[in-house]
Parts: C-alpha cells; sequence; structure tokens
C-alpha cells in the first residue's frame, strides 16, 4: 500500500498555485491550501480538486505576513494529519494594495516606501521561515520536500527589474533561505529549491493590463523568450516534479520554468 503524501501550498486557490495544487493533486497528495479572503474562490478550488483527483483538501484563509496565520496552518496539518507533511510550497504573493507598479515616482526612484516593504518581507522572507521552521518538525527525513516560487530577476542570473525593487528584495531573501535550508537539511535528505515562473497568465495581471492596456502586455509577451504565457499547469507540475521521489536528489537549485526568458 502507497503512503499518504500531504502538500501545504500557500496561495493554493488561485493562479500559479492553484495550478501546483492541481499537479500535486494529480500526483495524489492531499492538499491544505493557504489564501488570503477570496473565499468563493477557495470553496471552488477544493470542490474542483476533491470532485476529480479524489484527494482530502483544507482550507485555511489569513494574511500570509502574520504569524497566526501560519499557526493556523499547522493546526489544520495537526488536526487533520496527526502532525505529517510531506511537501510544503511557499507560492502565495500579490501587490501592495493590489495596484502594479509600472513608473517610479516624480524623482525617479522605484522604491515603494517601508509599509511596502515591511509587507512583502513578511509574505515572503518571514513567512518562509516561519513555514519550514515548523514543516521540518512534520517531515520524514528522506520523505520532505520544500518549493519556493520566486521571480525573474531576483537572483544573479538576470539583471533586475526595476520596478520589482520592493517585492524583489524580499523574494531575492527567499532564495537565499532556500540556499540555506537545501544545506541545512542535506543530512536530513530533505530537498529545498526554488522555482522561477516566466510570465504566467493569471489574475494577478489585470492590474498590469489595466494600466498599461492589453496591447502593450501582448507586445511584451511577444518579445520575451518562447514569445507566450506560462499556464499555472506549466509552472505547477515543475513544483509537483521537484515534490516528488523522482527529484530527491536535486536541492538547492533555482529552476526557470519561463519559456527562456532568463536568457534575455
Ligand atoms: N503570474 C506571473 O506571471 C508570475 C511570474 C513570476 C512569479 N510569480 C509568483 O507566483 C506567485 C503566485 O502568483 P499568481 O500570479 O498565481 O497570483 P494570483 O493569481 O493573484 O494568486 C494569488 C494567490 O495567493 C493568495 N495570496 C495573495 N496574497 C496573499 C497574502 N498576502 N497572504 C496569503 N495569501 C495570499 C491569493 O489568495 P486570495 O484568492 O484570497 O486573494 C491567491 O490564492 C507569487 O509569488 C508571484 O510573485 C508570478
Amino acid at each position: 500500500m502507497s503512503q499518504s503524501k500531504t502538500a501545504l501550498v500557500t496561495g493554493g486557490t488561485r493562479g500559479i498555485g492553484y495550478g501546483i495544487a492541481e499537479e500535486l493533486a494529480t500526483a495524489g497528495y492531499d492538499l491544505i491550501l493557504g489564501y488570503r479572503q477570496n473565499q468563493d474562490r477557495a470553496q471552488d478550488a477544493k470542490a474542483h480538486l476533491e470532485g476529480t483527483y479524489n484527494v482530502r483538501v483544507f482550507l485555511v484563509s489569513g494574511e500570509a505576513g502574520d504569524e497566526a496565520t501560519v499557526d493556523a496552518y499547522f493546526s489544520c496539518i495537526q488536526e487533520n494529519f496527526g502532525g505529517k507533511l510531506t511537501a510544503l510550497v511557499h507560492n502565495a504573493g500579490a501587490y501592495w494594495q493590489n495596484r502594479s507598479h509600472t513608473k517610479p515616482d516624480a524623482s525617479g526612484s522605484w522604491f515603494q516606501g517601508w509599509e511596502a516593504y515591511e509587507f512583502f518581507q513578511g509574505m515572503y522572507p518571514k513567512c518562509f521561515i516561519r513555514l519550514v521552521e515548523r514543516a521540518v518538525t512534520c517531515m520524514e527525513d528522506g520523505r520532505g520536500y520544500i518549493v519556493a516560487v520566486s521571480s525573474p530577476g531576483c537572483n544573479t542570473s538576470r539583471g533586475p527589474n526595476l520596478a520589482y525593487i520592493t517585492p524583489g528584495t524580499a523574494k531575492a531573501s527567499v532564495e537565499y533561505l532556500v540556499r540555506h535550508y537545501a544545506k541545512q537539511l542535506a543530512p536530513r535528505r530533505i530537498t529545498c529549491n526554488v522555482v522561477i515562473p516566466g510570465f504566467t497568465k493569471t489574475e494577478a495581471w489585470d492590474p498590469v493590463v489595466e494600466e498599461l492596456g492589453a496591447a502593450q502586455v501582448d507586445a511584451f509577451i511577444g518579445s520575451c523568450g518562447m514569445r507566450r504565457w506560462a499556464s499555472p499547469r506549466e509552472v505547477g507540475g515543475v513544483a509537483a516534479f521537484l515534490c516528488s521521489e523522482k527529484a530527491a536528489f536535486i536541492t538547492g537549485a533555482s529552476l526557470p520554468v519561463d519559456g527562456g526568458v532568463h536568457l534575455k
């Protein structure tokens, strides 16, 4: 009989996180899906995943940057899975105040201010540290997988995106933390990797389309790498691979899933 597998996916109810959840469900994972506040979409995600893949799905809402939210994820794991976790995927992400940031201010600065800075630090590295420190106490040696979702331009493989300075510093910290935990956890044979999606068609792009117009966004996508959007499931398939035995010897890697965008 195969052992049960459980994964926690933050921001797992829409967009890329949902693509990851679908691919993990296909691989037989039961799921805890985090989200912020969109309850209808979360319920739809649960109904579809349970109905299609015959897995158990639990929903936990809350701001990723709040410690209480991480406590709630792990209470859910304790109550429903006896405190056992196989995979952790930290994917949740959003714009500051749900507004796109496509222009510098009048002085030429792209920095969005300290409140925004703290928001991104809370949602990305602080949340990731809280998640990993708890998750590893729930994982068996030789059977634990950790994946973080980063963004293009947050490590030295590609030039920085000027508009991304405030979230980018937080994602860059996550990429450092992934290498740290990969090294720390290697003796336990628990892996820790980063997936870097390219431009992926999700609702996160709606404010950008609103600000720049669909034609400009399409022209931009048409000028990058393979000249098309990624789908959430293309990114999800790679995250699910990294949460499988086939990837048991891959750790500390930052893997672009972007149709060549990083080669620009
Ligand atoms: N889309 C791209 O082109 C792209 C490219 C590179 C990297 N990424 C990264 O991929 C990740 C997912 O992006 P996406 O495009 O899939 O976004 P999305 O479609 O807007 O989905 C975001 C998901 O995260 C949840 N969420 C957002 N902010 C949260 C917060 N502060 N606390 C807890 N949950 C939160 C949302 O919950 P609600 O439904 O309740 O709002 C939703 O489930 C992000 O880390 C993003 O930076 C995206």
